[in-house]
């Protein structure tokens, strides 16, 4: 879905559909009483029947004489609206029009006067909730031909100063996009390669980019042994993918961004349970959202260097794969021994973080699905940052804020590091039932001594659930962080 922005009130939009917002006290602001002379005054009137009350996330259709759809969307007590309510309300308004024949809209709930919010702010958040709810998964299904499902534009209403937030939610919802496709894509298509493939495209695609990726050869020349140990028992080559994009000048140091690429997660030789397995094909959600973020920075063409960094594995049972008990050295030197071989994702990590660390980077950020514990710990509502910093994971959470895309802080005190301490290693790959994503923060954390880390856990948000599939959850935020740094 393509996003502009535009000031053309409802009288001249040529749009398919007019989303009008209304509060619960039914005041009809100009541009609703505008749309209300369209429709011979049927707002007025719905609203007095109390056929439609303004609630939150109620809509009604309405249909102008021009054949053009006007959709009602209730937000509520404007002292009570929260940026979640205005994702809510667009999200019930493209679900409106989402089975009809619309294709263009007219998105005019930023003209609406919030209490707590400018509308810049109100028309990123909505163009971004929208390309969400306007999303669709076609890859590996047939739908029959009548079925012309799918928004291809939408103007926000939006003043010169809310435009350039309007290019920022287009970039950003095309990094969701990009993550949630990848996400979804089932573990036989989006292996290791096709992965590195992907980067490949990006790469030819736009400016500024280029590409190094590591095989397997390659790996084993550097002693990357703790990637390479789990991806022994796949027959997919494991891969680390490097892609940068030089937006500023070369001096200026990169902020690079790691995510986990485990394409399937059996859990190795400590077999997962059957139940949801299927659901291990998101293990690779990590590097999902800092594709979809690269892809972002990239469309915006933000003045930093980005570097994205995917060591991409499949985790595999089989005669040749990592055992309970091995011990490895990783390729820092750092020895490992692994007691469990689904505690994999911090496996390939330590290497990939040893290795961002040769890019000398003013910033070093891992995404990763990476513990069960940390559903447990936050749920399906706010990814986990750790970190050793001050200042960073403030920062991070504070992205998270402006784009209503959370975050929250867990713990890296050093209490919490004897739980991975062994006779038999440097580390072991677990720490045990208690704080188990604390201490897998902890086991990356030996591998990122001095530098500006952080660790960020979306185990609970970068899916759902079977119907629903990948969130595209952090890009948002991770993208709104990276924003902010490009203005310091
Ligand atoms: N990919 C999983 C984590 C996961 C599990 C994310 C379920 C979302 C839902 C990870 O590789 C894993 O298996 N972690 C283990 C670690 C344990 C063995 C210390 C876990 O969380 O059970
Ligand atoms: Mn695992
Ligand atoms: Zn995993």
């Amino acid at each position: 879905m393509k996003i502009t922005s535009s000031l053309l009130t409802p009288n001249k939009s040529k749009a398919n559909a007019l989303f009008i917002g209304v509060f619960s006290d039914g005041k009809l602001n100009t541009i609703a009483k505008e749309a209300d002379q369209l429709l011979n005054k049927q707002i007025t009137v719905r609203i007095k029947a109390k056929d439609f009350s303004g609630k939150t996330a109620e809509t009604l259709t309405l249909f102008a004489d021009s054949g053009q759809r006007i959709i009602l969307i209730g937000l509520g007590d404007n002292n009570k609206c929260t940026l979640g309510t205005i994702q809510d309300a667009t999200t019930k308004a493209v679900k409106a029009v989402a089975s009809t024949p619309v294709k263009t809209v007219s998105n005019y709930i930023p003209s609406l006067a919030f209490m707590d919010f400018d509308s810049a702010t109100v028309a990123k958040i909505s163009a971004i909730a929208a390309s969400h709810a306007a999303y669709r998964y076609e890859v590996t299904k047939n739908f029959k031909k009548d079925d012309k499902y799918g928004l291809t534009s939408m103007a926000m209403y939006a003043d010169k100063k809310a435009a350039n937030n309007i290019k920022q939610a287009a970039a950003i919802a095309t990094g969701v996009e990009t993550t949630r496709a990848l996400g979804n894509l089932p573990p036989n298509i989006c292996n290791p390669d096709y992965l590195a493939k992907q980067a490949r495209s990006i790469a030819k695609k736009y400016d500024n980019c280029s590409l190094t990726i590591l095989d397997e050869k390659k790996m084993t020349k550097l002693k990357m042994n703790s990637l390479l140990a789990v991806g022994r028992g796949s027959r997919n080559e494991s891969k680390m993918i490097v892609l940068k994009y030089t937006g500023a000048k070369k001096t200026q140091k990169p902020h690079v961004l790691v995510g986990k690429g485990i394409t399937f997660d059996t859990g190795g030789i400590s077999l997962k349970p059957g139940a949801n397995m299927d659901e291990m094909k998101y293990d690779m959600c990590g590097a999902a959202t800092v594709f979809g973020t690269f892809v972002a920075v990239a469309e915006m063409q933000l003045p930093i260097n980005l570097i994205m960094i995917v060591p991409a594995v499949e985790n595999m049972p089989d005669g040749d794969a990592y055992r309970p008990g091995d011990v490895v050295t990783s390729y820092s030197g750092k020895t490992i021994e692994v007691l469990n071989t689904d505690a994999e994702g911090r496996m390939i990590l330590c290497d990939a973080l040893t290795y961002a660390q040769e890019y000398k980077p003013q910033v070093l950020i891992d995404l990763a699905t990476l513990t069960g514990a940390c559903v447990v710990a936050l749920g399906h509502v706010a990814s986990a940052v750790m970190s050793k910093q001050e200042q960073l994971p403030q920062d991070i959470l504070n992205a998270g804020i402006q784009v209503n895309d959370k975050a929250w802080q867990l713990p890296l005190w050093d209490e919490y590091q004897k739980q991975i301490d062994t006779t038999f290693a440097d580390m072991q790959n677990v720490g045990g039932f208690a704080g188990g994503s604390i201490t897998a923060g902890c086991f990356l954390s030996r591998f990122c001594d001095d530098v500006n880390w952080a660790h960020i856990d979306i185990a609970g948000t970068a899916w759902n659930n079977k119907k629903e599939g990948a969130t595209g959850r952090p890009v948002a935020m991770m993208v709104q962080y990276l924003i902010n740094e490009s203005v310091k």
